[in-house]
């Protein structure tokens, strides 16, 4: 059985790659009989040898613009730097992009590997695919895999021709498979399930267009690689995180910038390094070490019936019934932690559980209507109400278990099938020339209310913490450094920004930049700067920020240009940046087809960034004589002209 194997390589930033794959390999084991090989792509030379293996699978999103996420940048030099043309001549691959239409290169790291994989001689035996963000990777990935299996088992097949027995136990565990996949609900079940749930609306626990099917195709059940057990101890279990790949930088300012009556408020706030060697410039953004909410972590000890156990010490090791080589203790939990820290520090708790969890969940209920539910939840048929009631309204671990009472979870599962809690970024708002060990950034307030399915007011994880901690504290923080999202060299190169909201922040630092240059660099003159900026907000007097400081630059001629737009103010021309940027239109046309100018857009809104490109694509539709638009932004993409660096 070893040669149905095959290599599946990731590469993620924020988790979502990763926990994509963990997927593939439980499904391969599970339903497939096939061994999947997961490994980081940059695990490369180290846990795998491209020239050793045979079928690849590669699963990677994109990152900065277009690049490849961390975890990838190695495999990604190699790959690009090879000069064998025939090197993976042996090889049969697939590539699965995570990307986001709102970035213009577009799954930009799955695709140049894709082509690279050709050039290099590998050819492909299931199309790649290429799957979106901000309509939902479901959307695309879910049909994919359904398409990878066969075509999987099929190159396996075809590579062990000699091995007959080999096949024949596959067709075998296929056959077993395909039966064992359906559940059919017993009558009495589908009535009971239509009389203690049935509501006039459809919702979470109830949905009438998959109460009368019979047949749901579930996805496996994953299996426990872990053991996690929980060990009553007198001695203290207190190790926290290894920071050691951190920056320790204490809090030692925090303003509120908006006014009371804000709709969003936002925070400023200052840190300070003790650490000369913490390198950054304008236009970098830090990522952010922070915890969950210890009330919501309170909430679900006790949900899971664990209260009491909440100092125990974790033990995870490897379980003896393992049989997946890339299996690891993860290591983002420090080996003698307890429970409690495990939760607040480790593990997201937050996000909405994945499909997988939620079909261990169904062996973990009691009442038969909650169990049919969860099936459907989980199925391939319940996709649709999936991502409605899960994904989009956001529940949590803890709404789903509020949600189904006779769920029994035991902790363990939690631990070993939750992800690790993220670090979260901020884009600098200073300039390294004001104070190198001192870094400013500001964001903005989530505040979700108990409503559509969630069953508890909650607030964004990591601005929650922020909000909380004490000036004083040590938080950990790196930098994250921008590929192009930079100042040019060139003094009088104009620069449009477009940055609505807590967007203008690297704005702000690349204007604090160009004060601070000249009053320092001798010759450096304001009277050379192009400087423009598109600032949005709700209401002028309520949130419009660092507007003094915007002022102050503006007065002396730092920043050239200022244009203003409010959403909420009555009367008040301009709603949004576009409306701000159509007016000028003729002039911003000038500057970007006659004077090399390059234009940064930065925020949290997805669909401004859409229609910013729109609306800068129709003015030099109206005032250029360029015939070919849609080929003319591309360019402006291509050449680092049009640079964009956003967030939902
Ligand atoms: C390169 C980069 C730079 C960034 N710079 C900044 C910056 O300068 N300032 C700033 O404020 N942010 C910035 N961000 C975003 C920031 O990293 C965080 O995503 C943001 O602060 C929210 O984090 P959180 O942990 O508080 O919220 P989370 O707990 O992560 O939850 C907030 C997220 O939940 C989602 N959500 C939407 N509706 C609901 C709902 N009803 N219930 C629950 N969740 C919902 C939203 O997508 C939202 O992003 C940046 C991101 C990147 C990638
Ligand atoms: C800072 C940042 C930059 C991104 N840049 C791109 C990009 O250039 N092209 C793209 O298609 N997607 C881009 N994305 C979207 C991610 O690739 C996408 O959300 C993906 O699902 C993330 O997967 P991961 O969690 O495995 O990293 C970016 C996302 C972030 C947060």
């Amino acid at each position: 059985m070893k040669k149905w194997r095959f290599l599946l390589g990731y590469a993620s930033e924020t988790g979502q790659s990763k926990s994509i794959a963990q997927g593939i390999v439980d499904i391969a084991s599970e339903q497939h009989k096939i061994c999947a090989d997961l490994f980081e792509l940059d695990e490369v030379d180290k846990q795998f040898k491209l020239e050793e293996e045979s079928v690849m699978v590669i699963i990677t999103s994109s990152t900065g613009d277009g690049e490849p996420p961390s975890n990838a940048s190695k495999f990604w030099r190699k790959i690009r730097r090879e000069k064998k043309s025939d090197l993976l001549s042996h090889m049969k691959y697939t590539v699965l992009g995570l990307g986001d239409t709102n970035y213009s290169n577009f799954c930009n790291c799955g695709r140049v590997l894709d082509r690279r994989f050709e050039e290099l001689g590998a050819s492909r035996f299931y199309p790649s695919a290429w799957a979106d963000d901000a309509v939902g990777l479901d959307l695309t990935i879910e049909p994919w895999l359904q398409g990878l299996w066969p075509a999987l088992k099929e190159t396996l097949a075809k590579l062990n021709t000699s091995s007959e027995s080999s096949i024949d136990n596959l067709s075998q565990s296929i056959d077993q498979i395909n039966f064992n996949q359906e559940i059919k609900p017993t009558v009495e079940r589908q009535l009971s399930s239509c009389n203690k749930l049935k509501s006039d609306e459809d919702s979470i626990s109830y949905s009438s267009s998959l109460a009368e099917l019979t047949t749901l195709t579930l996805p496996p059940k994953p299996t426990h690689s872990l053991s996690v057990k929980l060990i009553e101890s007198s001695e203290e279990s207190n190790q926290v995180l290894d920071g050691s790949q951190y920056h320790a930088a204490k809090l030692t300012r925090r303003e509120c910038l908006t006014h009371d009556v804000a709709i969003k408020p936002v925070i400023s706030m200052e840190l300070q390094l003790s650490e000369e060697e913490f390198l950054f410039e304008a236009g970098d953004a830090i990522k952010l070490v922070c915890a969950n909410d210890e009330n919501e972590v309170d909430l679900l000890l006790k949900r899971l019936e664990c209260l009491d156990k909440a100092s125990h010490r974790l033990e995870i090791s490897i379980s003896p019934d393992n049989t997946k080589k890339s299996t690891k203790i993860p290591a983002y939990i420090p080996p003698m932690c307890s429970l409690r820290y495990a939760l607040t520090n480790c593990i997201d708790i937050r996000s909405s559980p994945r499909k997988n969890l939620l079909r261990l969940f169904v062996d973990c209920t009691t009442d038969d209507d909650e169990k049919r539910r969860l099936e459907e939840l989980c199925s391939r048929e319940g996709s649709e109400i999936y991502i409605k009631y899960i994904l989009e309204e956001h529940l949590s671990i803890l709404d789903i278990l509020n949600h189904f009472p006779s769920c029994k979870p035991d902790v363990a599962m939690l631990i070993e099938f939750l992800s690790s809690l993220m670090p979260r970024f901020y884009s600098i708002c200073s300039s390294p020339l004001d104070d190198a060990r001192s870094i400013k950034f500001v964001y903005s307030v989530f505040n979700f209310a108990a409503s559509n399915g969630r069953t508890y007011e909650r607030f964004g994880v990591c601005t929650n913490w922020l909000n909380k901690i004490d000036i004083g504290t040590k938080v950990l923080i790196q930098t994250r450094i921008s590929q192009h999202f930079r100042l040019p060299l060139t003094l009088d190169t104009p620069l449009i920004m477009i940055g609505p909201g807590t967007g203008v922040a690297p704005f702000v630092g690349f204007l604090d930049h160009l004060y601070l240059s000249s009053q320092s660099i001798s010759g450096f003159d304001v009277n050379n700067l192009n400087t423009w900026l598109f600032y949005g907000c709700r209401h002028r007097e309520h949130d419009f920020l660092f507007q003094e400081q915007l002022q102050m630059y503006q007065q002396i001629n730092v920043l050239k240009h200022l244009f203003i737009a409010a959403s909420r103010e009555e009367g008040y021309p301009f709603r949004y940046v576009q409306d701000q940027l159509k007016i000028n239109g003729q002039e911003l046309a000038n500057l970007i087809c006659n004077r090399n100018a390059i234009i940064f857009v930065c925020g949290d809104i997805k669909t401004m960034v859409r229609d910013v490109r729109e609306t800068i694509a129709n003015i030099l539709r109206e005032h250029t004589e360029i015939t070919n638009i849609d080929e003319y932004m591309k360019s402006l993409e291509t050449s680092r002209r049009y640079l964009l660096d956003i967030w939902s």
